[in-house]
């Protein structure tokens, strides 16, 4: 059975979204509400008594962040385009100036579903209207020379911010490295890429141990090797980018002024990596 079987990734994607509007005053994203129902607020209110009750905060911190870094690189000017790797239902287009060009990628059901859906917001004025460009992809297939083609048909010469969150996770290896010389491929000096992604320490954690409980209980048997981590020296050594910030749970906390309410072992702490592009790739050596 694939990975995503296991864990239903799509449902990931609407609880992620449902943390978020717990604390709109944190997140910042005060449209996450509308993916909201009673399915998953039922699978939240188990998730945070039985994996870790920290879960909320978490997910609103890495949202504040990359909606902060992308609104500063925008009034800096450095960016023009936004392009989201697995963007579930988040809702940064709706959150930032309306100028940018945004291209939204996920699995092929996610997509039509969320396209659909915002039609609908934006018929009955829930939602403003944006230059978003939806294009359903799975990163285990073999995707890069069309996705090649259609993103560089919607963002011609435009400066990006490539956002990558609650992703690498499910991914393998190989499928992360393949989507990271994607970027390369696609993106200019100057450039930016936004990724999230857990250390393997985490998983000592009674953290960890309970999110692996609770989807063998609740989804179907996984194991801790289905799950990918990342070290910094990953994002510090990736060839043709330069690590320009990064941060964690502990440090948004601290400059968000978010209490934290329990103990490390009990919490999934996420890193959040900003890097930039600092050379032009060689034309021989693209997708
Ligand atoms: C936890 S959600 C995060 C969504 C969004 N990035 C956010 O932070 O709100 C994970 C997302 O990754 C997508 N995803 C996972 N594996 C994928 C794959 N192989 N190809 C394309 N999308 C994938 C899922 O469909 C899902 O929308």
């Amino acid at each position: 059975m694939s990975k995503e079987e296991n864990i239903k990734i799509h449902e990931t994607a609407f609880v992620t979204s449902t943390f978020r509007a717990f604390d709109e005053n944190l997140s910042q994203d005060f449209f996450a509400k509308l993916w909201q129902n009673s399915t998953t607020e039922n699978w939240i209110k188990e998730y945070l008594d039985q994996v870790s009750s920290e879960e909320t905060f978490t997910h609103c911190l890495r949202n504040r962040y990359f909606l902060d870094t992308i609104k500063d690189l925008i009034q800096n000017q450095q960016i023009e385009a936004v392009i989201n790797f697995g963007s579930g239902f988040s809702m940064y287009p709706f959150l930032i100036d309306e100028k940018i060009v945004h291209i939204e990628i996920d699995k092929p059901e996610i997509i039509n579903f969320k396209k659909s859906q915002i039609k609908e917001w934006q018929k009955k004025n829930k939602l403003p209207d944006r230059n978003i460009h939806f294009i359903g992809v799975d990163f285990s297939k073999d995707y890069k020379k069309e996705l090649f083609t259609k993103i560089q048909s919607i963002k011609g010469n435009k400066s990006t911010f490539i956002l990558i969150e609650g992703v690498l996770f499910f991914l393998s290896r190989k499928e992360t490295n393949d989507l990271f010389n994607f970027f390369d491929s696609i993106q200019k000096k100057d450039d930016y890429i936004g990724s999230a992604s857990f250390q393997e320490t985490i998983k000592d954690t009674k953290a960890f141990q309970n999110l692996l409980d609770f989807f063998n209980k609740k989804v179907s048997k996984t194991t801790v090797s289905d799950y990918q981590t990342i070290e910094n020296q990953y994002y510090q050594s990736k060839e043709n980018y330069k690590l320009i910030d990064y941060q964690d749970y502990f440090s948004l906390s601290k400059k968000y002024e978010n209490n934290i309410n329990q103990s490390k072992e009990l919490i999934l702490n996420e890193n959040f990596y900003l890097l930039k592009k600092t050379k032009k790739k060689p034309a021989a050596n693209t997708v």
